[in-house]
């Protein structure tokens, strides 16, 4: 109650406190006997108090654990109310999954927060809906297939990354050091390839300094004054983290716009380096043949490229360090995985036609990302219009929270679901078994666009590491002493920490 005493305090006199207190109780009767609705019934949730919602039950700095604790009472479909803002929030594996891929229409839309709204205006794939979110992401998922997933072209572009970051982790000679850095640059290089058709040098201030800026942004992004100021839009100008977000961006945009610049001028229709080229023939090719009002313009094509970067720097590589740090942690699980890897490929480069040969290290990485559960409210969805769904009314354009917490970390599909189990992944024999709640890039209409991208990265960046270097705590600090506890920002990142990689060539 702290919060609303400290508002109510602030009124002038008496009478208006008293003025206040009653327009609040009335508004408190009004929203809260509202449930029933002619429509049906309204999933159920904890009562709401007028304008703050639930926020004073809600943990901001885990807000998915509060909302896990609050299914086991309200049940898989319940109602919450973020700030002003009201959310249907879906728990466990088969409510998730019948919402998002039984009703993946209905449940489709993006839910566009005011943070993401102002710095996307709409364009790109991760924050869009309607036609243009659908031309964009058909136009990247093509394109990633062309200039990277699933392809020979894109095993070779992460070999070649994993020799640049061998080359960094050497240099640190067993030393403790902090991996975050050198992981983002040599994950963020991938996708500097797929889009611009080239790589930087990790020395590149520029490069290190648009790399370093984007994870700010993410992190940012999820802070508590951000996921305020997403309720209260009229604090914007308070809060530091608001500047800086968009600083960073104005920043990053102009950056993006002069290497498009540069592949502009240099522009061979019959060459396409990358995403960007073929864009930049799309867009002139429907201009020439008079279409000057399609999806492909500059602000989709910037846009759309500062998603590919945001999405997929910080994700991929947020579940590399989590992979580490948890090698570290569990050396036993380590050994087992190097056994592994000096037993079926010794000391040649991995492929990725080797997984398959690679049950334990392959369980590794799947358990790796179900516990590190980075993405934990997926990103919001809304109704295209309204549904009936497990006997519940949801009105169009209703805010959804897909808890992939909860199904990740479900109590009826996983057998030890809080501690770190690579068994999760494996039968009897030894062999690997996919598990249908194995859901880190959630599922149907709005899925992961860089799933196939990432899984081919985790795999070659993963075990070309573990191959090379042994991971431990840093002189003096305890297997026991590492800490698991996620920090908070748009994606679960672990705490800052440093390692040690022992050369075990
Ligand atoms: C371990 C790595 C990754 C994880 C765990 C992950 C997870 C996710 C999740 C949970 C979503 C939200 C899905 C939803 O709203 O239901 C998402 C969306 C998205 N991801 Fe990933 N992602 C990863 C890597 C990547 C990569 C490498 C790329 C790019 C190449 C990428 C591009 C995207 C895009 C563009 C979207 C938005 C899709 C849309 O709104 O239509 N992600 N990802």
């Amino acid at each position: 109650m702290s919060l609303m005493e400290g508002l109510l305090l602030q009124a002038p006199s008496t009478v208006t406190l008293v003025g206040a207190v009653l327009f609040l109780l009335v508004l408190y009767l009004l929203s809260s006997g509202s449930s029933s609705e002619e429509h049906g019934k309204e999933p159920p949730g904890p009562r709401p108090l007028p304008l703050l919602g639930n926020l004073l039950q809600l943990d901001l700095k885990r807000p998915y654990q509060t909302l896990c604790e609050l299914s086991k009472k309200y049940g898989s479909v319940f109602t919450v109310h973020v700030g002003p803002r009201k959310v249907v929030v879906l728990a466990g594996y088969k409510t998730v999954k019948q919402a998002l891929v039984n009703h993946a229409e209905e449940f489709g839309d993006r839910g566009i927060n005011h943070m993401f709204n102002e710095i996307n205006k709409g364009h790109g794939i991760v924050f869009a809906n309607g036609d243009s979110w659908k031309e964009m992401r058909r136009f990247a998922l093509t394109n990633l297939r062309d200039f990277g997933m699933g392809k020979k072209a894109s095993e070779e572009k992460i070999i070649e990354e994993i020799r640049y970051l061998t080359e960094v982790f050497e240099e640190h000679k067993g030393k403790a050091f902090d991996t975050t850095q050198p992981i983002n640059y040599a994950v963020s290089n991938i996708i500097c390839s797929i889009v611009y058709g080239s790589r930087f040098e990790y020395s590149d201030p520029r490069f290190r300094r648009s790399v370093d800026q984007a994870n700010e942004i993410i992190q940012l992004g999820g802070s508590v004054s951000i996921q305020l100021y997403n309720m209260f839009p009229w604090l914007g100008p308070l809060l530091k983290s608001r500047t800086r977000i968009i600083k960073n961006v104005t920043n990053n945009k102009e950056e993006m716009m002069e290497l498009v610049r540069g592949l502009k001028e240099t522009l061979n229709p019959q060459m396409c380096r990358g995403f960007v080229d073929s864009f930049l023939v799309r867009k002139q090719t429907l201009e020439e043949s008079g279409n000057m009002n399609s999806h492909y313009h500059n602000e989709n094509l910037i846009q759309t490229v500062a998603n590919l970067f945001a999405a997929g720097t910080d994700t991929t590589g947020t579940t590399l360090r989590w992979g580490l740090l948890l090698m570290a942690k569990y050396p036993h699980i380590q050994d087992k995985v190097q056994e592994e890897i000096s037993r079926v490929i010794g000391s040649r480069q991995a492929l990725v036609e080797d997984r398959k040969n690679l049950p334990y290290t392959d369980a590794v990485i799947h358990e790796t990302q179900r516990l590190a559960n980075i993405v934990p409210m997926a990103i919001p969805h809304t109704t295209t219009r309204d549904i009936t769904f497990q006997g519940y009314f949801i009105k169009k354009g209703t805010e959804v929270f897909p808890l992939l917490t909860s199904v990740l970390q479900d109590e009826s599909e996983w057998e030890s679901p809080h501690t770190f189990n690579p068994a999760h992944f494996l039968d009897e024999e030894g062999r690997f078994v996919k598990k249908d709640a194995f859901m880190p890039f959630s599922a149907g209409r709005r899925v992961c666009l860089g799933e196939g991208l990432a899984r081919m990265e985790l795999f070659l960046f993963f075990t070309s590491l573990l191959q090379r270097f042994c991971f431990s705590p840093p002189p003096g600090v305890t297997e026991d002493d590492l800490d698991l506890t996620p920090s908070l920002g748009f994606t679960l990142t672990p705490s800052p920490h440093q390692l040690c990689a022992v050369s075990r060539v």
